[in-house]
């Protein structure tokens, strides 16, 4: 566990400036998922699990009591206090954790957040272990990740081509998976939903300023040898002249502490 650490923590360490000028993070339909699943009623005491520079914390603070935002990236973390005070946020506080070991007492949180996140957690059944003894009997969790679909094919094309483009990033479960497994670590899911993030081009995408052309090129031959049905139906892909442009599943849950 201790060098996929070290490895999200030297690649989003770069990237926080990045981070913070990114509308695909900033906004969009996952925020607006996850906020309607937690329909916050003002009075919760929120958890935002790897914030990263805060843009899921900052959306639920002005809906809720408190949210402690947590990161394992430092520079993240300075960034995400810097925009706190800009936004003169008053009622969020960050802690440096990972998500694999909360540095919190158990069931002291009403609502669990985390966006965009754990497909770079090392070990998810132990993040979810983790969310499961901080929230309080009938706490709710509610998540969005990145997906693979449903298909053991798809899965490993899916996860060698993120991995191949960034190194810190784990593994992205299907839905089925990820159910199963919230499932087991003791909570209800009550609501879910699938979604996208907005259609990427892939010459942005695929950072050519940071993978050498070879990688690139491996990624972009992964993307050719999908067939059209599957580029289309699971991938979003549309040619755009040199470029094309494509988008990620997304799953969303609202799940409850039994
Ligand atoms: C895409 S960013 C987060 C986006 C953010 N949740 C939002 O809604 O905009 C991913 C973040 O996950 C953090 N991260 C990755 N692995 C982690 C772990 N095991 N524990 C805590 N944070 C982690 C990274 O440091 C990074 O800041």
């Amino acid at each position: 566990m201790k060098s996929i650490h070290n490895t999200v923590k030297a690649q989003f360490s770069q990237h926080a400036e990045y981070y913070a000028q990114s509308t695909a993070h900033a906004k969009g339909d996952t925020l607006d998922v996850i906020l309607e699943f937690a329909e916050p009623k003002g009075t919760e005491q929120v958890l935002d699990i790897a914030t990263g520079t805060g843009f899921t914390a900052f959306a639920f603070a002005p809906n809720v009591a408190n949210v402690i935002a947590t990161d394992l990236t430092a520079e993240m973390l300075v960034k995400a206090a810097e925009l706190a005070q800009e936004q003169a946020i008053p009622n969020v506080a960050f802690s440096l954790a990972a998500a694999e070991a909360l540095p919190f007492a158990s069931a002291s949180y009403d609502l669990v957040t985390c966006r965009l996140a754990p497909h770079h957690f090392q070990d998810v059944p132990a993040f979810l272990s983790e969310v499961h003894r901080v929230l309080r009997q009938n706490g709710l969790f509610c998540m969005v990740d990145s997906v693979s679909p449903e298909s053991e094919e798809l899965i490993r094309w899916q996860n060698r081509v993120e991995t191949l483009r960034d190194d810190s990033h784990v593994y992205g479960y299907p839905p089925s998976q990820w159910d199963a497994m919230i499932t087991a670590a003791g909570f209800t899911i009550e609501r879910f939903a699938h979604a996208r993030n907005a259609q990427m081009s892939f010459l942005w995408w695929v950072r050519p300023e940071k993978n050498p052309p070879a990688v690139v090129r491996e990624i972009r031959d992964a993307f050719a040898q999908l067939s059209p049905d599957e580029a289309k139906a699971h991938y979003t892909v549309r040619p755009v002249g040199e470029d094309f442009y494509f988008s990620w599943p997304m799953y969303a849950v609202k799940a409850r502490r039994c």
